[in-house]
């Protein structure tokens, strides 16, 4: 294992940025290749085959020309559809985004449990067998907050996200059986941290959030353990699509480390 060798994180946009800041905290030293397959967004919107194509394709090109040490699917609505199928064909460590349940199950006091995801996500059999394995005798109340995923890209290229989109994302999830019980909200998709803050104005402040971003990268330190890290060059993100059209993310994604922006 070369030490340059990248950690390649991909994502359908800016959502995996989430997972790469806790990343950072843990192997501040590790070459990262940030991915986002913008001309595919939002992955929540297609179906299960179109997203299983777009990911093993992109993958299987990226993995050929970076030679990563280790991909993450930093994508709940990518992972939950094609992990498995991915993890088959490439030889690489593969570590995928899965919904918070788990946590939320052990957080929750009132026994309701919001879920957001994308709509791709909440219909996923992946999600109905983490439910009855982690969260029995409790009560999951999903939710496709639409639009959520653009007001994650819009706030990180620097406009405003509009309050009402918030206000019907808490109705969505508050209106249902049980709804006004939640007190634990599992962020079931990498975007959705990054308006979290609006989220939380919108369902009350008694309302604790969960996501899988921390425990991503403690299992990326642990896949990695004893291997030398060695960054030669900036961390670089790539991008499917536009480049003049990703190109007001570049100060978003300085942020993040990502000091290039090109083409994937
Ligand atoms: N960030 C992705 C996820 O975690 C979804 C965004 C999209 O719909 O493309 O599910």
């Amino acid at each position: 294992m070369e030490a340059d060798a990248p950690i390649l994180l991909f994502d359908s946009g800016v959502g995996g940025l989430t997972v790469l800041a806790e990343l950072r905290k843990l192997l501040p030293e590790a070459p990262v290749i940030y991915a986002a397959d913008l001309a595919g967004l939002p992955y929540g919107e297609k179906t299960e085959a179109e997203i299983a194509a777009r990911v093993a394709g992109l993958l299987g090109r990226m993995s050929e020309r970076f030679k990563p040490r280790l991909i993450t699917i930093a994508c709940n609505t990518a992972s939950t559809i094609a992990l498995g199928m991915v993890r088959e064909v490439l030889h690489v460590p593969i570590v995928g985004t899965v919904p918070a349940i788990k946590p939320a199950a052990a957080m929750t006091r009132t026994g309701a449990i919001g879920l957001l995801g994308t709509a791709a996500t909440v219909r996923q059999k992946y999600v109905d067998d983490l439910e009855r394995e982690f969260a029995q005798g409790n009560r999951l109340i999903r939710f496709a907050g639409p639009g959520l995923v653009e007001a994650a890209e819009a706030k990180l290229r620097g406009e405003a996200p509009d309050p009402a989109l918030f206000a019907s994302t808490a109705a969505g999830l508050r209106g249902q059986p049980g709804g006004e019980d939640i007190d634990t909200v599992v962020l079931a998709c990498t975007h959705f941290p990054l308006v979290e803050e609006e989220l939380r104005a919108a369902l009350g402040g008694g309302v604790q959030f969960v996501d899988g971003a921390q425990g991503i990268a403690r299992r990326i330190a642990y896949l990695t353990q004893g291997e030398a890290f060695l960054r030669k060059s900036p961390d670089v993100a790539l991008v499917t699509g536009s480049l003049a059209e990703a190109a007001p993310l570049a100060a978003a994604l300085k942020r993040y480390g990502l000091e290039r922006l090109e083409s994937l």
